[in-house]
């Protein structure tokens, strides 16, 4: 079961964050998780993923110009029918995580991917849409996104997908 963490990083945030989402989704038996930068992205373990989780870092309130390009690009993919999530990094609890994430989970939608998180159906942490870290605070919410990896995991090896 191959799994794709694909994320844009400037500064380091996202990528590490990214690399936490991983180590989470490999913990779960017969997961083959891997974190590709959006300039390096392996197109092969991608169109065999069964599960893609994108992590952008929040600018204007939005996705990264970079990743909405990338999720335009994504039709060689062959996404319809995989587990989707999203995640972001940002500056401020207020600047804009939760839109970004939205929004990338809307091209998700229109390409016929299937898009998870886990609500808050798992009790703590609670993670909504997908995870969001802040600046200041990245070491502690580390955890929160190897969880989330672990729950995209384990719903994907669910799914049979
Ligand atoms: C052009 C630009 C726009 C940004 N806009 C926002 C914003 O609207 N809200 C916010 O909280 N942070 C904003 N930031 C901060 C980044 O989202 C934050 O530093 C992020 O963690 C950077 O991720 P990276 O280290 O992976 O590049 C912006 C940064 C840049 C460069």
């Amino acid at each position: 079961m191959k799994l794709s963490v694909i994320y844009h990083s400037e500064s380091g945030n996202t990528q590490k964050m990214a690399e936490a989402v991983v180590e989470g989704m490999n913990k779960v038996e017969g997961a083959e998780a891997k974190c590709f930068s959006i300039d390096e992205a392996d197109e092969d373990w991608i169109k065999e993923s069964s599960c893609i989780v994108v992590g952008t870092p929040v600018y204007y309130a939005e996705m990264s110009g970079k990743v909405k390009l990338f999720l335009e690009k994504c039709g060689k993919y062959g996404l319809a029918g995989k587990l989707g999530g999203a995640f972001a990094t940002a500056n401020f609890v207020h600047g804009g995580g939760e839109i970004a994430i939205q929004a990338i989970q809307t091209h998700m939608l229109v390409y016929g991917m299937m898009v998870y998180s886990g609500g808050g159906s798992f009790g703590q942490p609670v993670i909504h849409l997908g995870p969001v870290g802040v600046r200041g605070q990245f070491e502690e919410l580390a955890e929160n996104f190897r969880i989330y990896g672990e729950r995209m995991a384990k719903k994907t090896k669910e799914l049979g997908i």
